[in-house]
């Protein structure tokens, strides 16, 4: 993956995102939960975050922005849909002082970045900040005494996901809500009777002017999913299984911190569970998946090896340190 020479990085850290204050590079966006939820339970906020990549590209006071944002809503619960780090263990302090800061109970996921960048020390940091981290496994929270079971997939990019595992423990008789880094896993969790899914992963694209992150995100890099919502978060009828899938566009970047185009902006989805799609104005429509295409055995093959070496090369630096002291 190409990085940008630090002087240009810093030109566009300049010109496309920084400022004396980050306000209103970050936009709230908000949607009902489930319709099979609506007036069955009080209604419960969940705030949304995906993709903060914290280290070098993103500027850390707009981190700090998305946590204050999150915060003045008001969430019963926040869940984060992988990639907290960029490229690197250096910020895990960062990370911590920053999932600290969040008010209310934090549940995650991990992408690719953090298995790139060692999934178990990027998990234990999030633990020491308060986060539970599901690794194909769920969890159920008391909300207001109302159970809402959630349920984490590990990074399916990295080929970690095992959706059996964690849906193992899942109970039909109460709520549910799915946590991936990769969106197109949600079509087995619909399966599974989880009707909505929250993800992160493609940024949006980044770029959206003339639908420029479709053709990124769709038709090069394969996803169905690219930013938004997608299905219906009504009960499904018939013999297709459906259910609905959010991809948030994240508040970091991993590469060039450019964003262009209002699908492509930073952004905080706040979710409404127990009110009723149509209830309020939402800001976008549920929209129909694109084409997509499966991957390669190959290609998931060298996916995951790029953890491993990562990992090999973590492990000889660990040892050469070591022996310079
Ligand atoms: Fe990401």
């Amino acid at each position: 993956m190409l990085f940008p020479p630090f002087g240009w990085s810093q030109f566009l850290l300049g010109t496309m995102d920084s400022g004396p204050s980050h306000a209103g590079r970050i936009r709230v966006r908000r949607f009902a939960g489930p319709a099979a939820y609506a007036g069955a339970m009080e209604p419960i906020r969940i705030a949304h975050l995906t993709d903060q990549h914290v280290g070098r590209i993103t500027p850390f006071a707009i981190q700090r922005e998305a946590v204050e944002l999150t915060n003045a809503e008001h969430p019963d619960l926040v869940v984060i849909t992988g990639d907290f780090v960029c490229h690197s263990q250096l910020y895990l302090d960062q990370l911590i002082e920053l999932v600290r800061a969040f008010r209310a109970p934090v549940i995650g996921v991990l992408g690719n970045h953090d298995h790139w960048a060692g999934a178990d020390e990027v998990a234990a940091a999030l633990k020491r900040g308060g986060v539970e981290v599901l690794r194909n496994d769920s969890t159920i929270i008391t909300i207001r005494r109302q159970r809402l079971q959630i349920v984490g997939l590990d990074d399916a990019y990295t080929g970690h996901a095992r959706i059996e595992k964690a849906v193992s423990g899942l109970r039909r008789d109460l709520p549910a809500l799915a946590l991936s880094h990769i969106a197109e896993e949600a079509d087995q969790l619909w399966k599974c009777g989880v009707p909505l899914v929250l993800a992160g992963h493609t940024h949006g694209g980044q770029i959206t002017v003339a639908r420029l992150n479709e053709i990124a995100v769709g038709k090069i890099g394969g996803h169905k999913y690219v930013q938004g919502l997608y299905g219906t978060r009504q009960p499904h009828r018939g013999a297709v299984v459906t259910g609905a899938v959010y991809v948030g566009a994240g508040i970091g970047a991993s590469v060039i911190p450019i964003r262009i185009g209002e699908r492509g902006k930073r952004e905080i989805a706040i979710f409404e569970f127990g009110r009723r799609p149509g209830e309020f104005e939402e800001p976008d429509r549920e929209q129909e998946p694109l084409a997509g295409r499966a991957l390669s055995p190959r290609k998931m093959r060298r996916r995951a090896e790029k953890v491993v070496r990562r990992r090999a090369r973590r492990s000889l630096r660990a040892t050469v340190e070591m022996k310079q002291v």
